[in-house]
């Protein structure tokens, strides 16, 4: 259409399908604290911020599912003052974004094993999703306390019973069945996985789902991580070439 805005900064992102399902792997909060001379939690707390900066990145991309690795199962090794810091960060956040969250329609869940939180904190979780449960514009997954081995060990746990019950074959045992007992269940795999802060590692996320996600690692902090750099990261996912093991569309 002749009056449409031409000249938005991310007009050109619409012009071929962004990807539905973007996945984040949200590190550097405690480097990026060091290079400010700043506590660690400060870094934490400066990384909240790029979390509703990404969100409405998302919103404004058009993507449909966002997920945050926010907390895995292995920094509970962490010093528990971090940890402290990290619980009382969630709970604010919780709390204090709801009411936003629900207004613009974005939904928000928790996954993960919520069980070694506190009952306050699980509380505040509760709330949120309850309050933002009829949303649709977009998805948010926090993962939290999150790993995707225990994920793994869960599902196989929920298969393994499935089977001792009679309810599943074990010979019938196919990838629908795992995705249907995995936290993600009901959720298209990430066509997107951004990881900040300059390392090149999965650290334990999403190993069932990111079988043929296309990676994008940058070497931003993640508190410096604002929505152009989340439309960088699609206009890169827009010029690859996916091809699931298959030959290349033109050549097949
Ligand atoms: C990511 O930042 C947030 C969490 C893992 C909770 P880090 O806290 O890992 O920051 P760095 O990697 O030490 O810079
Ligand atoms: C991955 O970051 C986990 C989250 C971002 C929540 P880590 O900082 O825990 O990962 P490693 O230790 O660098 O692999
Ligand atoms: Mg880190």
């Amino acid at each position: 259409m002749s009056d449409s805005p031409v000249t938005s900064p991310d007009s050109d992102l619409h012009d071929v399908p962004v990807p539905r399902h973007v996945a984040v792997i949200m590190d550097g909060n405690g480097r990026w604290a060091r290079e400010q001379a700043l506590p660690r939690q400060e870094g934490h707390r400066a990384g909240m911020e790029a979390v509703r900066e990404v969100i409405h990145g998302a919103v404004e991309a058009g993507v449909e599912i966002l997920t945050l690795f926010a907390f895995s199962t292995e920094n509970w090794f962490r010093p528990e003052e971090e940890i402290l810091s990290l619980m009382a960060l969630l709970r604010l956040y919780a709390d204090q974004e709801k009411d936003e969250l629900r207004d613009r329609s974005i939904r928000v869940r928790v996954l993960g094993d919520l069980t070694p939180m506190a009952e306050p904190v699980r509380d505040a979780i509760r709330r949120i999703e309850d309050a933002t449960r009829d949303c649709d514009r977009l998805l948010v997954n926090l993962m939290i306390s999150y790993s995707g081995r225990a994920e793994l060990v869960r599902a196989v746990r929920a298969l393994a019973e499935r089977v001792q019950r009679g309810e599943l074959e074990l010979d019938a045992i196919e990838e629908s069945d795992v995705d249907a007992v995995m936290d993600t269940r009901g959720l298209p795999d990430p066509d997107l996985l951004i990881r900040t802060s300059g390392e090149f590692r999965i650290s334990n996320f999403m190993l069932w789902q990111l079988a043929y996600t296309e990676l994008h690692f940058t070497p931003v902090l993640w508190p410096d991580f604002t929505r152009e750099h989340l439309f960088e990261a699609v206009r890169e996912f827009q010029r690859r070439e996916r091809r699931f093991g298959r030959v290349p569309s033109a050549t097949s």
